[in-house]
């Protein structure tokens, strides 16, 4: 995919709905009694294999047409036909997570307390991951499940079964796992908690409790990490749900539009949860035009419509606490820094390395590439921003040329594939991103936006 040189990025723009809560509202959906209406719902790959799983496993899912009440327009409603916690059926094949993380480890969790076996598999990518964050907890409640492999990777065999509440302490702050294991606390004989080291987005515990689950934040007394009790014995009851628009997907408008010249972006209905902030805090830290206005809530999530200036941008240090709350944006950060005047530090982000792929190397091979200065460490990078000024010696078409164009290999992650993509607006000669079907991923109609937005050269 060549990506076309921009001389702005002006215009209105509704990002699709948020992954994490779409993939939610399905898995809560299908263990609910009732039916569950989804408005806004994100129809990308990875949602869709979520889909898929629980229709394997007998849930009705429909899609419905009906006309939204202040538009006018078609809008589309996803109805899952819940079947109550014990109403799967055990599915006939082994189940297909496709590219998703989030499906395998928050459904594992669901299958632990099944009384049935599942197996459960996933692409070339997902089978590298590691599973042993979700083995160890979940063995720990009781249930039997094996890696077929001895690296802890997919595919994995649950046996599911009564299990037990445990207290569980996580080394790494991830809410796949928490989601995990606190999906799994719904089927245990007592109250189960989770702590991680630093607070994780909070959709699951948000969703639940919705969804009439007795769960509450939680902070640990003796270490003071973060976290979340649940107490079994309720059921779910489906619920109308409104899915925002995915922050992660407006990370990419939001650094474009601070970086391409001449540009103002409107972006509307974005959920802006604290624990998924962090893209609006850096950008602001870094002298960024971004406000965020009209806030309000849509069911338990924060949603606000945020407006987008070009900017000149200067470096700052992104670890700790804040890691968790952008991690998914940290390679169009990225891309931010290498705009920035002086230097940004990326820290304590280690878990980039194990995303659907080494997101740290990729990063830093692919700025290397286009000519900046970056050099990557164990758990981040430091980029030398060169405060907006050309990287290279290259052709300069008007006020663009900063990046050199070069070829990127997406390597199949979207995440690389919209980040890089967001750069080549900006560069000298046209960037060209290979694999760049796989934003299909989160993000279907990414092109086409940028195509709406963007001025060409
Ligand atoms: C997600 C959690 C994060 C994130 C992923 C979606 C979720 O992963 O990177 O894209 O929906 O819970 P980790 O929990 O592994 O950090």
């Amino acid at each position: 995919m060549k990506i076309p040189l921009a001389t702005s990025l002006r215009g209105e723009l509704a990002v699709p709905g948020d992954k994490s809560i779409s993939h939610r509202s399905v898995m809560l959906g299908a263990i609910a009694k009732g039916d569950t209406e989804v408005r806004g719902f994100l129809k990308s790959a990875d949602c869709l294999a979520t889909i898929e799983c629980m229709r394997q496993m007998g849930v009705e899912i429909e899609e419905v047409k009906e006309e939204n009440r202040y538009t006018g327009r078609q809008e589309s409603v996803l109805v899952i036909h819940g079947k109550g916690l014990y109403g799967l059926s055990e599915p006939m094949g082994t189940l297909d997570a496709m590219n998703s993380g989030t499906t395998v480890r928050l459904l594992s969790g669901i299958l632990a307390g099944q009384p049935f076996t599942t197996y459960i598999t996933g692409d070339s990518s997902l089978r590298k991951r590691p599973m042993k964050r979700i083995i160890t907890p979940l063995a720990q409640m009781g249930c039997r499940i094996e890696a077929e492999n001895k690296n802890n990777c997919l595919p994995l065999e649950i046996h599911g079964d009564r299990l037990h509440a445990i207290h569980y302490s996580s080394s790494i702050a991830s809410a796949q796992v928490k989601s995990c294991v606190l999906l799994a606390g719904l089927y245990a004989d007592g109250p189960t908690t989770f702590f991680e080291p630093y607070l994780s987005r909070n959709h699951t515990e948000l969703m639940l409790s919705a969804f009439g689950a007795n769960v509450k934040a939680k902070v640990d007394p003796l270490t003071m990490q973060p976290g979340a009790i649940i107490y079994p014995g309720t059921d779910l009851r489906g619920q109308k749900i409104r899915v925002p628009g995915d922050i992660s997907s407006a990370a990419y408008f939001i650094a474009g539009g601070l970086i391409v010249p001449n540009s103002e972006v409107h972006l509307h209905s974005v959920g802006i949860n604290e624990t998924r902030d962090g893209i609006l805090r850096v950008a602001k830290a870094m002298g960024g035009n971004v406000i965020t206005r009209n806030i309000r809530m849509e069911g338990r999530e924060p949603v606000a419509d945020i407006i987008v200036k070009t900017s000149d941008l200067k470096g700052t240090n992104i670890g700790g606490s804040l890691i968790p709350a952008l991690i998914d944006e940290l390679p169009v950060i990225a891309i931010m820094a290498a705009c920035a005047k002086g230097d940004t530090q990326i820290y304590d982000a280690g878990e980039l390395r194990v995303k659907e792929s080494d997101r740290l190397t990729a990063i830093v091979m692919n700025l290397q590439k286009m000519g900046v200065g970056v050099e990557e460490t164990e758990d981040g990078m430091v980029i030398h921003g060169n405060g907006g000024k050309k990287q290279t010696g290259r052709r300069t078409p008007g006020k663009l040329g900063y990046f050199r164009g070069a070829t990127i290999d997406s390597q199949g992650d979207h995440r690389l594939a919209m980040a890089f993509s967001i750069a080549g607006l900006i560069s000298d000669t046209q960037m060209d991103i290979r694999n760049a079907e796989c934003v299909k991923i989160s993000y279907p109609s990414f092109y086409r936006d940028i195509a709406r937005l963007a001025s060409p050269f």
